[in-house]
């Protein structure tokens, strides 16, 4: 695992951005997986600067909330137009249907369009419960797309995008652990001390479900951007 330590989120979106360009540049960037998240928007903010070409890339998106359409300001679908799609345009981008009828199949017709499509990176945020995309503790290392249910810590920490906490969905699709797993490339990005006890087990604990990031200890090229210096 190459980690690199930063003083400021600025400073990580540029490094960030830095591993972006030299896979695009390089003709290795087809298949680009996207995170949402506080952590990810000094990243879209700063590749919406530069004047790298996207529009031989498809993006797919790791999560979406059930019952959110597109249009609901808290989507992530929404989020995405808000923070990167409105600015740079992409071959095709993809993000499951939080709002689909047959949730089921909806996760299906996903996996799918990710098998067609390997990721060759992806972007990555950690929650502090060590969660990714919305892969809660206890999620199979084999999962594929699935629905999950939303555990208490998730709906606290991602209540304040939220009017109240009641209006936080408690269910969501999302990636499972094999589907970010098979990405060539991974780059996870993690700031400030509340998420000090998922890097202290990304970097030092037993791999285990119960706290699914560790899983990226068995990946074989991941970066960890993150200000805390301490860690590893
Ligand atoms: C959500 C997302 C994750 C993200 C996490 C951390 O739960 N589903 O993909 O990594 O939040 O969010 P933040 O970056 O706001 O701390």
């Amino acid at each position: 695992m190459n980690v690199i330590t930063v003083k400021t989120k600025e400073e990580a979106a540029k490094k960030a951005v830095e591993i972006i360009e030299d896979v695009l540049n390089r003709g290795d960037l087809k298949s680009f997986g996207l995170a949402t998240g506080g952590t990810m928007e000094p990243v879209y903010k700063e590749l919406s600067k530069t004047d790298l070409d996207f529009s031989h890339v498809t993006a797919f998106n790791l999560d979406e909330y059930v019952g959110l359409t597109a249009e609901h300001p808290n989507s992530y679908a929404y989020y995405m137009k808000e923070k990167l799609f409105n600015q740079k345009v992409f071959e095709n981008t993809y993000i499951p249907n939080g709002s689909a009828e047959d949730l089921k199949a909806e996760c299906n017709r996903y996996e799918q369009l990710l098998s067609d499509h390997p990721l060759d990176l992806q972007l990555l945020g950690v929650g502090e419960n060590g969660h990714i995309a919305f892969n809660e503790p206890g999620t199979p290392f084999t999962s594929n797309t699935h629905v999950t249910n939303l555990t208490q810590s998730t709906i606290d920490a991602n209540s304040p995008y939220f009017e109240n906490k009641d209006a936080v969905p408690t269910k969501a699709l999302t990636m499972g652990i094999s589907s970010i797993l098979r990405a060539r490339k991974i780059i996870l990005l993690a700031f400030g001390e509340k998420k000090r006890e998922a890097l202290n087990q990304l970097f030092k604990g037993t791999v285990t479900e119960e706290c699914p990031v560790t899983i990226l200890q068995n990946h074989p090229d991941v970066t960890v951007i993150t200000d805390l210096n301490d860690l590893s």
